[in-house]
């Protein structure tokens, strides 16, 4: 299927001029740690504080750019910025610049505290709503596990311990301090399962009959985008990955408690999935995994994949586009900035290689790469369509979807 469809796609973060939302409308359910009215108010204010950093200062960013810095660049240099690298250092000593970067690096920060305070404070209780849910053998975890140097080496947005840090025996906090503040830095969205809900959308348009028996999920996190694929699919049987404990076991309990039953939750490299067969899972996918591994990781990860995908499967990676020369140097420039002060770096890195060359050394094939644009959140109706993602789609704010059939 080739252009425009007019597939469902929920946007969950309200867009520049909708209404604003408030914490009070997040999604609950038996995992979630509870929230005083203080604890709810200061992730509206972080969520507010965001909006305006990202729309007015913004605005004032780009203006700042076009009138001073890039005519003091030519005017110094004899020619306009080369790429979005010049582009960025010429506006370091910007102060609207400088005033932006401060005020979204705090919030941040302010946000991961935030979230901290409420799960920490309720850790020993969490653990133990967490450890009823974990009756069985859909939680196995490798205690041996060696988490890969480029995941222990940041604080993925400002995010102490990042994904896979344990304070106490069957920790869940890292998991509970992702989901309780993803408001107030994912737009103000009810959910964060805008992106999972897209995914599923699309496959429905694209292959409506399609009835997958094993679906295979890589850093699934907490599960936000996987749930919608697992509740799309009752009948199949679901693997969600992780090098992370505390997020897998937050996974299993929160997909329980929403009445999600047929996710396995398993604590491996995806690098190394050597405990499962050849050719055993009907889809293999991610969603905002690759933006925060290294290249050889995704090297070794699309091997893997390859190796687990039987034939006629789906194998497909959710993740920000490249650039492309339909962004300004200012927009590429600025869309860098997670990168450099928001403990992101390979989202910069992976635009600038494209995914589908990870698929071809893999060893997929070019006559079976297809892709989708924008998927779960950003602006427009989703387009998909065979092929490799065209420049065009890959300028678009939002998710795309990168895939190969096997
Ligand atoms: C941004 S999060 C993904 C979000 C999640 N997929 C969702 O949709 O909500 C990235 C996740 O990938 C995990 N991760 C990173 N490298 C990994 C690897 N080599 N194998 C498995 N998981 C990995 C991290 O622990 C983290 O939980």
């Amino acid at each position: 299927m080739d252009g425009d469809v007019s597939i469902a796609v929920k946007t969950s973060a309200p867009m520049a001029g909708e209404p604003m939302q408030d914490y009070r409308q997040v999604l609950k359910h038996g995992i979630m740690p509870r929230t005083s009215h203080d604890d709810a108010e200061r992730f509206n204010f972080l969520y507010h504080l965001n909006r305006h950093v990202r729309g007015p200062v913004m605005a004032a960013c780009r203006n700042a750019y076009e009138n001073r810095v890039e005519p003091a660049f030519e005017k110094e240099k004899g020619r306009k910025p080369k790429n979005r690298h010049e582009a960025r250092k010429a506006m370091l000593t910007e102060p609207m610049f400088q005033f932006y970067s401060s005020l979204r690096r705090a919030s941040m920060e302010q946000r991961q505290q935030a979230g901290r305070w409420v799960a920490l404070s309720q850790a020993e209780e969490l653990r133990e709503r967490a450890a009823a849910y974990a009756d069985d053998d859909a939680l196995q975890l490798n205690p041996a596990l060696t988490t890969p140097r480029y995941v222990t080496e940041v604080d993925h947005h400002c995010m102490p311990g990042s994904y896979y840090t344990e304070y106490m025996e069957d920790d869940v906090v890292n998991g509970a301090n992702y989901d309780v503040g993803f408001f107030s830095s994912f737009g103000g969205a009810p959910t964060m399962s805008g992106p999972g809900e897209g995914m599923v959308a699309w496959l429905k348009a694209y292959r409506p009959d399609f009835k997958p028996k094993r679906i295979l999920d890589i850093g699934s996190t907490v599960g936000h985008n996987l749930a919608p694929m697992a509740m799309a699919f009752p009948d199949a049987e679901v693997v969600a990955v992780d090098v992370g404990a505390p997020v897998l076991r937050y996974h299993l309990a929160r997909a329980r408690s929403m009445g999600i039953n047929n996710i396995r939750c398993v604590q491996a490299d995806g690098a190394d999935l050597s405990m499962f067969e050849d050719e055993s899972f009907d889809i293999i996918q991610s969603c905002l995994l690759l933006h925060e591994i290294s290249y050889p990781a995704m090297r070794a990860i699309f091997k893997e994949t390859y190796r687990l995908a039987a034939p006629g499967a789906l194998v497909y990676h959710a993740d920000v586009g490249g650039y492309s020369d339909e962004q300004s140097l200012f927009e590429k420039a600025m869309r860098d900035w997670d990168a450099f002060y928001n403990n992101e770096p390979f989202m910069s890195t992976l635009k600038d290689i494209d995914v589908f060359d990870f698929f071809a050394d893999a060893g997929f094939k070019e006559d079976e790469f297809f892709h989708a644009s924008p998927l779960g959140y950003g602006p427009g109706k989703a387009q998909m369509g065979e092929g490799r993602l065209p420049p065009k789609l890959a300028a678009l704010p939002g998710l795309n979807l990168f895939g190969s059939r096997k």
